[in-house]
């Protein structure tokens, strides 16, 4: 059927809103009415040439929830009418790493910016006859998806999608990367680097897994007053800031974990967080840059010698159909927040000054929320 949808189609090129025809699905896969779709830096990154793809157009978008419209042949525990969320990492549940438990690194990863469907490497959106690319084979920058089963996780119907959407990437990433990669645990110190749509979960996180201190930073004044609200003791604009401060507050011992979930990483950001990070502590590398960039400095002697850890974090180290119903769990409960995370809901003929407000600091996290007009 033919659909509108934000597409890409030169790097460094505005979104631009056209129509594309999406197929049916096909075998394993299934398609979708989005309720909503958020606005992650990670499609910035599709835009700006820091994220790869084999050609253009790419249909951006990955962090989606909505109602299922249409299910193909052999698909499993999923019906017409069945509420999901549209997980970024496929997880097929057979592969090496997802049957060794770790369903965020799955074997169909590896196609994730291809575009190229699961079921028969084939491409579900076309426009005008020639493929294009499904972000993180989904494509949520439009009303309507087909996706492959691997990506979807059914939810219960008692939950806003409009919020489960946010489950989709930014929650679930922000959340693990303090609770299962970060593993804090009470009485820990933890530092959030970058508090947009991401850092704010880990901040949620850490809350939640016990931290004594969390502290966030960021050169925004209104994501150091919404961190604070959500979790975090301590705000600061700077890591210089933050590295006068925090021997003071942790009687010299720093912070047992520090995560890095600035929009934009760059190599010297390690070295910073590495400065402000405990004697067998870790710095969790959530935020992404440019894949081309290679370069990191940093303190080989402190490294060692105070066993200091690195480590990359994909949607925050834990698998969607483990994380995305047992955060769901949380919102229930009140101990984890949905709502508060949306500064400003768009259209999504309003999407650039979405990503206009993203670069301006101005929202926590924005979203695209579709109606009727829209279907
Ligand atoms: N690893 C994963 O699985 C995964 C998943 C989703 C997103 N990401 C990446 O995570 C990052 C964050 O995404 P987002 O959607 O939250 O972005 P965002 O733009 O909403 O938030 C980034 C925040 O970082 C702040 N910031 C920028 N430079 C800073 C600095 N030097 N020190 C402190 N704060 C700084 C900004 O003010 C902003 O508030 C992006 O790189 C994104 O691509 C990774
Ligand atoms: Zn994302
Ligand atoms: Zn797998």
């Amino acid at each position: 059927m033919k659909v509108k949808a934000a597409i890409l189609e030169e790097i460094g090129a505005p979104w631009r809103i056209s129509e594309i025809e999406l197929g049916d699905p096909v075998a394993g896969e299934l398609q979708v009415r989005l309720a909503a779709s958020g606005l992650c830096h990670s499609d910035a990154h599709l835009a700006s040439g820091a994220s790869p793809v084999p050609f253009l157009p790419v249909v951006g978008g990955h962090e989606g929830a909505g109602v299922v419209t249409k299910v193909g042949p052999g698909v499993r525990g999923i019906a017409e009418g069945d509420h999901v969320v549209l997980a970024f990492i496929p997880a097929c549940g057979t592969c090496p790493a997802c049957a060794s438990g770790l369903q965020n690194l799955c074997d169909e990863g590896a196609g994730l910016l291809t575009g190229q469907a699961i079921a028969d490497g084939s491409y579900r959106v076309t426009k005008e006859g020639k493929p294009v690319i499904q972000m993180c084979l989904l494509g949520t920058f439009s009303p309507y998806v087909t996706v492959h089963q691997a990506s979807v996780v059914k939810i219960e119907q008692d939950v806003p999608l409009d919020k489960a959407a946010l489950l989709g990437c930014g929650v679930s990433t922000g959340w693990g990367s303090a609770t299962e990669i970060g593993g804090t645990r009470p009485g820990d110190t933890v530092v959030v680097m970058g508090v947009g749509g991401v850092g704010i979960n880990a901040v949620q996180g850490a809350k939640f897994a016990g931290a004594r201190f969390v502290v966030a930073i960021d050169p925004v004044e209104f994501k150091r007053k919404k961190a604070l609200e959500l979790g975090a003791t301590h705000a600061y604009s700077s890591m210089e800031e933050a590295a006068a401060e925090l021997p003071d507050l942790t009687w010299g011992r720093l912070a047992r974990t520090v995560i890095i979930t600035v929009g934009e990483i760059k190599g010297e950001h390690i070295q910073q967080a590495l400065g402000l990070t405990a004697k067998g502590g870790q710095v969790v590398v959530t935020g992404m840059g440019d894949f081309r960039d290679m370069n990191v400095d940093l303190n080989l002697f402190e490294l060692t010698l105070l066993q200091k850890r690195v480590q990359g974090a994909v949607f925050g180290g834990v698998g969607p159909r483990t994380q995305i119903p047992k955060l769901l769990d949380l919102y229930r409960t009140g101990q984890l927040r949905l709502d508060e995370l949306v500064t400003t809901t768009y259209r999504l003929e309003d999407i650039n000054q979405g990503y206009q407000d993203m670069a301006d600091g101005r929202n926590l996290r924005g979203v695209v929320v579709y109606s009727d007009a829209d279907y």
